[in-house]
């Protein structure tokens, strides 16, 4: 009797901490701390608290006639591969600052992240870097979680925006149900797990996405079903680029870095983004927004709906165009040559 007491009891414990150790993330890896990488690149310190880490490229910036935060997507880092040399950037005038979101590569983990605390991340960063009242942003892919909040809580701060490859969040009250239902039911199973995952049950992201026993996720494994024929040029294109700090990016832990993106951007926002406001009422500027009609992992559908509730958005779709388009030399000129001297791109990008 005691025997199987005990058996059972352990038996029990065994569960109950498989299920936690499974569950819970471990603590993450934080930079400049005793176990954790070091610090290696220039950051500033926030009034929370933390630091961020941020790379400087372009026209030095007190010459620069523009300057832009440029904001990473999914798995990369301030060193995203920008096409463009050192010497156009200079013509263009123009002054880059890419930084690590939170958890990245160097910058801080914040388990507050939200799509609120991203926008005042870059507000701080441009205060902290002197740019001055108002500034471009750019943000690429799931990084446009930054730039819609950029529009909800500091639009007065904005000298222009572009959207490039913005990922949707299926639960944006403004979908139709039918509409996002159909979209939804597009992705691949594993993914559609991983969405809705991410939306209902976000403490169980950690363990979804370290779990063995089924996909968990096409993006983590890099799957070639994201990718369209011009996106798989452009992966070519891109191994020839050496790329010394990628080991980087996920150092600090996969949690706060890539889990937490997918918790903030597919969870509940505060805010609609079709139900912004132009920020630019006085034509004084624009916001810009860059899709792929081949693009694989942002259904074009919803893109097109969200650019009809938001009329002042100017929309480019490119026919062939899939999720990489910032890596392609002729659409990241044409993307930045729109920003900032409102020049239309030519049909040849
Ligand atoms: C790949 O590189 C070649 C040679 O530089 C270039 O002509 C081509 O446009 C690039 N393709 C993409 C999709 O970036
Ligand atoms: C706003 O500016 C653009 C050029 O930047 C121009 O094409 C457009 O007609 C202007 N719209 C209004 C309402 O003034």
């Amino acid at each position: 009797m005691l025997v199987v007491v005990a058996a059972t009891s352990l038996f029990v414990t065994s569960v109950v901490s498989y299920a936690y150790r499974s569950l819970k993330p471990p603590p993450p890896k934080v930079c400049g701390k005793p176990n954790g990488p070091s610090v290696t690149s220039p950051r500033i310190r926030l009034s929370d608290g933390r630091h961020l880490s941020y790379r400087e490229r372009g026209a030095p910036k007190d010459m620069a006639k523009y300057k832009v935060i440029l904001v990473h997507g999914f798995d990369s880092s301030k060193d995203i591969y920008l096409p463009m040399s050192q010497e156009m950037m200079e013509r263009l005038g123009v002054y880059i600052l890419t930084f690590d979101r939170a958890g990245y590569g160097e910058s801080d983990p914040n388990p507050e992240r939200s799509v609120k605390s991203e926008a005042f991340d870059i507000q701080e960063l441009a205060d902290q870097m002197q740019l001055g009242s108002k500034f471009y942003v750019i943000g690429v892919s799931i990084g446009t979680y930054a730039i819609w909040a950029c529009l909800k809580y500091i639009p007065h701060r904005l000298a222009g925006v572009s959207l490039v490859v913005p990922v949707i969040n299926f639960w944006w009250p403004s979908f139709p149900a039918k509409l996002a239902n159909e979209a939804y039911k597009k992705q691949p199973k594993r993914d559609q797990w991983k969405l809705s995952i991410a939306h209902h049950a976000p403490g169980l992201v950690y363990w979804w996405m370290t779990q063995k026993w089924f996909p968990y996720c096409s993006i983590m494994q890099r799957h070639p079903i994201l990718f369209n024929k011009r996106d798989v040029e452009t992966i070519n294109n891109m191994s020839q680029v050496p790329m010394p700090n990628e080991h980087e990016i996920r150092q600090q832990g996969v949690h706060e870095s890539l889990h937490r993106d997918i918790i903030v951007h597919f969870g509940k926002w505060e805010f609609d983004p079709m139900e912004l406001e132009n920020p630019f009422a006085n034509n004084e500027s624009s916001v810009y927004l860059w899709h792929g009609h081949e693009d694989k992992l942002v259904p074009f559908e919803l893109q097109r709906y969200v650019v009809k509730k938001l009329p002042w958005i100017r929309y480019h779709e490119v026919s062939d165009g899939g999720h990489l388009m910032i890596h392609e030399t002729g659409l990241c000129i044409a993307i930045f040559r729109e920003l900032l001297l409102g020049e239309a791109p030519t049909a040849s990008t």
